[in-house]
């Protein structure tokens, strides 16, 4: 063969793995629409999901595949202007049952100009109660951002763009609280929650903004996918750093990261608040470095 074709050759392959790498990921495969499929749209390659709420409806979709531990991450960018009221949720959840497990993340919207704030819960057969709230050190408007969720049966970890701002260990004291045994969907929405979202309900959602969208890309999975019958569990990569032993504590970075989220952001922590819990749950004295 000749230099020029054996060149020739290695274009072809090279854009062969450029249009591969291009059209990578498709909605239809990957995930359901859950309801009002009429407010989901996508961008004409398909890479770009937008969900909107109007007065009428929100609308949701959701993972095909359930999954038990592993890395989860999606792009989101939040909707802008006034979104007071308008709740978009990320999240993973076993079923719609009452023993639901489930890890949220919530982006309460708020008036123009005014910060939006990131809620997170943590379930366990149907019982919550342990929110948080966070200020993001960026306007989530702006410009998309990462989310994920690291999900080990040692800790799960909330992260924004790799930063972790929730930690929830297993440990003796908290193993009966761990979300470990059900595999969950990833699953996300967008709806009218002004009874509650904003400043606890005083700002309510200003439909003459309506139709209000939250747009999605860049979905990305790493993890143990649940198969039936139980308990096959097929894993997504060769190599399963996510439930490998770094993957159970902190890197000496992270921890740098998350005492400067803990000293600046949360604005509310279930774990603080001795109105609510004058006997604090068990995990709350658990140590995140543990
Ligand atoms: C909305 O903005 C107000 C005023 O800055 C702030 O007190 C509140 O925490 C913000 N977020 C929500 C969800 O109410």
């Amino acid at each position: 063969m000749k230099a020029h074709t054996v060149l020739f050759l290695i274009c072809l392959l090279d854009l062969g793995r450029l249009m591969l790498a291009g059209s990578s990921f498709s909605f239809k495969e990957n995930f359901d629409v859950m309801w009002a499929p009429d407010h989901f749209s996508t961008s004409e390659d398909g890479q770009t999901w937008y969900l909107t709420l109007d007065k009428k409806t929100g609308c949701g979709f959701q993972t095909k595949n359930r999954y038990r531990f592993g890395w989860f991450s999606m792009k989101l960018k939040l909707v802008g202007g006034d979104s007071a009221g308008v709740v978009t949720a990320y999240y993973m959840i076993s079923d719609t049952g009452k023993e639901r497990d489930e890890l949220d993340f919530e982006f309460l919207g708020n008036r123009t100009g005014q910060p939006y704030t990131l809620q997170t819960n943590i379930y366990k057969g149907g019982v919550g109660g342990r929110e948080m709230r966070h200020m993001l050190w960026f306007d989530p408007t702006k410009d998309f951002h990462t989310y994920s969720f690291l999900w080990n049966d040692h800790q799960i970890v909330f992260f924004v763009d790799r930063v972790p701002i929730r930690i929830y260990k297993n440990t003796d004291a908290t193993k009966d609280v761990f979300p470990n045994e059900k595999p969950m969907y990833m699953f996300s929405s967008i709806w009218n929650a002004d009874d509650w979202a904003t400043r606890g309900g005083l700002e309510k959602t200003d439909w003459k903004n309506a139709p209000f969208v939250s747009t999605y890309k860049d979905f990305h999975v790493e993890a143990c996918q649940w198969e039936d019958p139980y308990p096959a569990c097929v894993s997504t990569t060769t190599q399963n750093w996510w439930d490998q032993y770094d993957a159970w504590i902190l890197s000496d970075g992270q921890k740098v990261d998350f005492s400067w989220v803990g000293r600046n952001l949360v604005i509310y922590d279930y774990c603080t608040d001795t109105t609510r819990y004058p006997k604090l749950p068990a995990e709350c004295s658990v140590s995140p470095w543990h």
